[in-house]
């Protein structure tokens, strides 16, 4: 019997290695390991022995058992693998294969920034108004107290599309829109939007850029109102432990103007001379807006009243702030769609 059953070890082992489809592993199975199968049948055969005989023998058959058994799960497994490259080669759609994930975008860094403006703005009671890119000459410099012999013209360098029609070179020109909206009401405004200048495109400058203006009109606004609400706005944006500076300054459409500077988080360093950063130019501060009262010139070609009225009005921009905040050093990659850029923020 010992002697069959390594016959049939070899036979199923040989016949086990020359079976070419998985079609065929359920017939092997059946005959080999199968409950009628010939493994089986010897097992029964186990009484006809001796009993000195049959411990051994049932060993032997036990052995072949698990022999059979692994070698069916290999065979199984190759021969699956084998099927899966054939199909591949075929055409190759292959089903089991996890899913290429979906890269899900988010909003640019820029987005971000201005949404954060936005947030701490509305708290204040600001609301969001939208004015034109394109603007005409009237609204971008005359309305706003710069007529076109003005020298301060030289303060934007501006792209003309023809003799009356400019892309807006800073949000201001919005002041007027929403003035002559919203007369006789009192307004309290944030304008952002794009800008453009014919500048050389440097790590500093961009020839597109966003600003957010802010703009509010009512009975007895001062200039402190001014200074409270950018300083809050520093506070909110930048940190409570950040100071103010005011520095008296020159725009056509405000006076008095002023420049709004915040403490640079270096500030301590550079005033102990100790040290300081690239950023503020180790001077400890930052150049956050400029501002100041709406001119009377300014008032009245938005439809208010001088006399009865006043107001302040604030422009900055948005990718310096978020190139200070995330210490980047080059404002070309904002726009430069690198997603290895993009993707950090
Ligand atoms: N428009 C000015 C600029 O672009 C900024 C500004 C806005 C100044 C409003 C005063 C008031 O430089």
């Amino acid at each position: 019997m010992l002697e069959q059953i390594n016959l049939l070890r070899e036979k199923g082992q040989n016949e086990l290695k020359s079976l070419t489809s998985t079609d065929q592993l359920p017939d092997w199975y059946h005959q080999y390991l199968g409950r009628k199968g010939d493994l089986t049948s010897f097992l029964k055969q186990l009484g006809t022995l001796s009993a000195e005989e049959r411990p051994a023998v049932g060993k032997i058959i036990n052995e072949v058992k698990q022999e059979f058994q692994q070698s069916f799960d290999l065979r199984q497994e190759t021969l699956r693998e084998s099927k899966l490259h054939e199909e591949l080669e075929i055409d190759d759609l292959d089903v089991t294969l996890p899913g290429r994930p979906c890269t899900t975008g988010h909003l640019h860094l820029t987005t971000q920034t201005l949404r954060r403006i936005y947030q701490i703005f509305q708290e204040m009671g600001f609301q969001v108004y939208e004015a034109p890119e394109v603007e005409t000459d009237e609204y971008n410099f005359q309305l706003l107290n710069i007529p076109e012999y003005h020298p301060a013209r030289d303060m934007w360098d501006t792209f003309w599309v023809d003799d009356e029609v400019v892309l807006r070179t800073h949000t201001s020109p919005g002041q007027i829109w929403a003035m002559r909206e919203y007369y006789p009401d009192p307004i309290r405004v944030i304008l952002p939007g794009k800008c453009y200048r014919y500048e050389q495109i440097t790590p500093r400058s961009e020839h597109q850029f966003y600003q957010v203006e802010g703009l509010t009109i009512g009975k007895n606004i001062r200039l402190t109102d001014l200074i409270g609400v950018m300083t809050e706005f520093a506070h909110k944006m930048y940190g409570e432990d950040r100071k103010v500076r005011i520095r008296g300054s020159y725009f056509p459409f405000t006076e008095p103007s002023i420049e709004i500077d915040m403490s640079c988080s270096c500030k301590d360093k550079a005033d102990s001379g100790s040290g300081g950063c690239r950023l503020c130019k180790y001077t400890g501060w930052l150049e956050v807006a400029g501002a100041g009262m709406v001119h009377p010139v300014v008032l009245r070609n938005g439809g208010y009243d001088p006399e009865e009225w006043s107001g302040f009005a604030f422009g900055m921009g948005v990718e310096r702030p978020a190139l200070l905040k995330h210490n980047i050093d080059d404002i070309r990659y904002f726009y430069g769609n690198d997603l290895r850029f993009l993707q950090q923020f």
